[in-house]
């Protein structure tokens, strides 16, 4: 049966877009390191049409296809579930912007189109679009959007969910889903392109994404603050929206072990302050006009009387570029180090430092000399509480990773918050999410997920236990 599915993917494809064996290796291993899977063949369809084609190839068989974009994931959700015997769908084959509206401020572009292409292409035409992420060289459209990609910019412009207008789906039976609108207005019924949205691939195979642009933001003004405290980071937050309102797209935070982490990793990283601090925040304000500076200046200057304990302004494009690559250089920074177990969380804004404070104490109890490597999306909510080992032993650290992330979730689920902000599920975490989410919407899901794959023929052994 293998053989015979092999031949008809070659037919379809060609023999140059079916990989097996040592030429399929590259696919079966997502950015995290942690997770490899096998694949009876990685195919590299160039069009919805062969995309489709492989798939009712695959139905017919009953072989499982796994949708795999950039491979950027850190939840083992883009490559086959242990224990599946899945083809793995590549769409990076296909990467044409299909259509650029500059009037109504509209893109649609095929799946496989890299997240800085299509950036830079909407930047060209006069526009923005706003998902804003350490991969972005190498994350897709399809990725992003079957992930619900956050990142830097939510603050402002909200997750991937949020810019998504339409989509063309290629369906578990084979059939494809035309849904590639544009409109801003479509009250016509159930919004089903949200329900791919942030699906991981396990309700169809995404193959072309409309996406809503925001306006160019030409004027930005970029800090480095140093705090003394989490809480401080909440507190300037209102400060800054006080003075620039909604033009506060990005608000980071990096504690001083992340901070340090990235100072020894990256070559040439350099912090701007003369002395150490025990949190970082960097704080990006853009806009139409010259003034987001004075924006920016005068409500530092105000947080200089209270939250925080120094800053320093961007003068040029390249310090503004610095200090960013201080803040998106952590995750490499933490993977040069060594092991790292990672938590993607979300809680109530006032709940944060209560939060930070209490794991710091279970954590360091239940592995002392455990490193919190914890920064992110502060003005979401958003923490990346990941952990390194104390120095040299990521021998304990993996022996101790499954006492250290029940710690977490639970700290993170007594105050009402999530066990995964923007990374997904994928493997990693189904069976916490199954754990912790209220069992009516893991039935809802189960339901929608055997209403439109009934053979469980879409990404196997992902999101959903
Ligand atoms: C980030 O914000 O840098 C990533 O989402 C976190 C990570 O790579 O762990
Ligand atoms: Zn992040």
């Amino acid at each position: 049966m293998t053989t015979t599915l092999l031949a008809t993917l070659t037919d379809l494809l060609g023999p140059d877009a079916v990989l097996t064996g040592d030429d399929a290796q590259g696919h079966l291993t997502d950015w995290s390191g942690r997770f490899t899977g096998a694949a009876l063949a990685v195919v590299r369809p160039a069009s919805t049409q062969q995309v489709a084609d492989v798939v009712r190839a695959c139905v017919a068989a009953a072989v499982a296809v796994v949708p795999q974009g950039g491979l950027t994931g850190l939840v083992g959700g883009a490559v086959p579930a242990p224990g599946t015997d899945a083809v793995v769908v590549s769409l990076t084959r296909m990467r044409r912007i299909r259509e650029l509206d500059a009037v109504a401020g509209t893109v649609v572009a095929d799946a496989g189109v890299v997240l800085a292409d299509l950036r830079e292409a909407v930047d060209a035409a006069g526009w923005q679009f706003p998902i804003s992420l350490g991969s972005e060289g190498t994350a897709t459209i399809g990725g992003i959007v079957s992930t619900n990609a956050g990142g830097t910019a939510v603050l402002r412009h909200g997750m991937t969910r949020d810019l998504v207008l339409g989509l063309e789906v290629v369906l578990p039976d084979g059939r494809t889903w035309h849904g590639l609108r544009t409109l801003r207005k479509d009250n016509t019924g159930y919004d089903l392109k949200q329900l791919f949205v942030g699906a991981e691939g396990t309700l169809g195979i995404v193959t072309a994404a409309a996406l809503r642009l925001v306006p160019a933001t030409p004027h930005r003004a970029t800090a480095l603050v140093a705090l003394p405290d989490i809480a401080s980071a909440v507190d300037l937050l209102t400060i800054l929206r006080t003075h620039a309102g909604d033009r506060v797209t990005a608000w980071e935070v990096m504690s001083h072990t992340a901070f340090d982490l990235v100072l020894t990793h990256l070559p040439g990283a350099r912090s701007p302050f003369d002395r150490a601090h025990a949190w970082y925040g960097l704080v990006e304000i853009a806009g139409t006009e010259v003034s987001v500076t004075d924006q920016l200046e005068a409500a530092l200057g105000e947080a200089m009387e209270g939250p925080a304990t120094d800053a320093v302004v961007a003068s040029a494009g390249a310090q503004t570029d610095r200090l960013w690559a201080l803040r998106e250089g952590i995750s490499e920074a933490q993977r040069v180090e060594g092991l790292s177990i990672k938590h993607d969380v979300t809680l109530p804004i006032d709940a944060l430092a209560d939060f930070v404070e209490v794991t710091a104490l279970r954590l360091d109890e239940a592995l002392p000399g455990v490193r919190l490597v914890t920064y992110g999306h502060i003005g979401d909510g958003n923490l990346h509480h990941n952990l390194s080992g104390p120095p040299g032993d990521d021998g304990a650290l993996r022996e101790h990773a499954a006492q250290l992330t029940a710690v977490v979730y639970d700290e993170v689920t007594a105050r009402g918050g999530s066990i995964s902000a923007e990374h997904g599920v994928g493997v990693l975490k189904r069976e916490a999410v199954a754990r912790t989410k209220d069992p009516v919407e893991i039935d809802l899901m189960r339901t929608v997920k055997r209403a439109l794959d009934p053979q469980g023929m879409c990404n196997p052994g992902k999101v959903i236990v």
